[in-house]
């Protein structure tokens, strides 16, 4: 028996149960979590029914299971808006294909769906699934839009599948659904990219971008350089996330003191000029986003000694104008990535700044933040951002640059699915 655990003893859990051959781990599941101090409801769908017995559910979550968004019984004992907002976390275990497109298209025509649409609580999805079904772009495309709406995921693994194939599919196992559980309880508001909560793994597999990221630095003599506070956090964040869902990542980083992202390709640069090289020489790519503060401005006529304090007093710096990256990659007339992302880091009227930057740099996605005084958001680990593009704007809560990273890259997956890799 396993011991009681403080995060899980006594919260709410809704299980929906949904169709599929993994439905019987839901038992092993319900045991798990009540062993650790966890209250369990089931939902169990239609689908689910023909896998999983509601008496079974019912004697081990020792509550009534509910199967019916009419059932009279169900209405007067406990409505299914209370349902799901009396829970402290929804789990869907196994989170089917038909499940997953209901929930990411806002359906409500049975109780399982209509639950999901009416929660104000986390949401963590297990899908299982079989391996085609899973790859199939309507799929991505709705595990895309459930993690931009926020929805957790936990797998699903790859694994040899009931139905004979070999694939991402397999639903987790209950002990690694209670561990992402745990995290999600524990009011980690990061969508944990490995693990236990992934993002689906496959998700840009085939997929190659190049992210830039950092400041860059610009010599005025050998010892001293122009800099910006950017530390490379929000587009490393990206690069871990992207190779986490599968891509061939090319991270072009300016000078930064963080960690390299696992699994990414890495070219280190110091200018503006030099990431513009290596930006053209990693191209051609399915995705460009430029996360990286690049100076606008270099000094001109750099000096090849350290230039000394004299009493003719101090000296004068004459600047010119960068290339600007993200422009020349957004307007490249062959090879042109087919989706280009920027970044518009303003201090005022940022929706209007970053509409003018959509349009002046041909770009298909803005993410604008606002990094006046007081936002803390250079060189900070939170990040406050809009996503201005053609169509409108999106804005996002205050969120871990983690997590805000994996939210693009699943915005990145939708905005690609159906479309061929580069
Ligand atoms: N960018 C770039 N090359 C430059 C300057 C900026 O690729 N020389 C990219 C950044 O990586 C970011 C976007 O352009 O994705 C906007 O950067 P930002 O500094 O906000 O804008 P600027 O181009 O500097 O415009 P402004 O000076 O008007 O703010």
């Amino acid at each position: 028996m396993a011991q009681v655990d403080q995060t899980l003893k006594d919260r709410k859990i809704l299980l929906i149960v949904g169709g599929g051959i993994a439905a019987y781990k839901a038992l092993d599941l319900i045991r798990r979590l009540r062993e650790r101090g966890g209250q369990v409801r089931v939902v169990l769908t239609a689908a689910g029914r023909a896998f999983v017995t509601p008496l079974s559910l019912a004697s081990l979550s020792g509550q009534p299971v509910h199967e019916d968004l009419f059932s009279l019984t169900d209405e007067t004992e406990m409505g299914h808006i209370e349902l799901s907002r009396s829970a402290d976390l929804i789990v869907v275990a196994p989170a089917t294909a038909d499940l997953m497109a209901k929930a990411a298209n806002g359906l409500a025509n049975d109780l399982a769906s209509t639950l999901l649409l009416a929660t104000d609580k986390k949401v963590l999805m297990a899908p299982a699934m079989n391996v085609r079904m899973w790859l199939h772009p309507a799929t991505r495309r709705n595990a895309a839009r459930l993690m931009a709406d926020g929805i957790l995921f936990t797998g699903p693994a790859d694994g040899d599948m009931a139905c004979g194939e070999f694939g991402p599919g397999r639903m987790s196992e209950p002990l690694e659904i209670v561990a992402a559980m745990t995290q999600a309880l524990s009011g980690d508001t990061r969508l944990p990219l490995n693990g236990d909560v992934a993002v689906p793994a496959c998700l840009l597999k085939g997929r190659r971008i190049v992210i830039t990221s950092g400041p860059t630095h610009e010599p005025i003599d050998p010892v001293r350089y122009i800099a910006n506070r950017s530390s490379g956090r929000q587009g490393h964040a990206i690069a871990q996330a992207a190779a986490r869902a599968g891509a061939h990542v090319v991270l072009i980083s300016g000078p930064v003191s963080i960690p390299d992202p696992v699994g990414v390709e890495m070219r280190r640069v110091e200018t503006a000029r030099d990431m513009l090289s290596a930006v053209e020489a990693a191209l051609p790519a399915d995705v460009f986003i430029g996360a990286a503060a690049v100076a606008d401005w270099r000094v001109e006529g750099t000096s090849d000694s350290k230039i000394k304090k004299t009493p003719a007093g101090s000296p004068s710096l004459k600047l010119a104008e960068n290339p600007d990256i993200l422009a020349q990659v957004s307007t490249r007339s062959s090879g042109r990535p087919q989706l280009v992302v920027g970044f518009a880091a303003e201090t005022n009227d940022l929706l209007e700044h970053a509409r003018a930057k959509l349009t002046r740099k041909g770009c298909d996605l803005i993410i604008a933040n606002d990094v006046g005084a007081g936002s803390n958001v250079m060189g900070g680990t939170h990040n406050k951002v809009h996503l201005v593009s053609r169509t409108g704007v999106d804005s996002w809560p205050l969120l871990d640059k983690d997590e805000v990273a994996s939210r693009l890259i699943m915005r990145c997956a939708e905005l690609l699915a159906g479309s061929e890799p580069e």
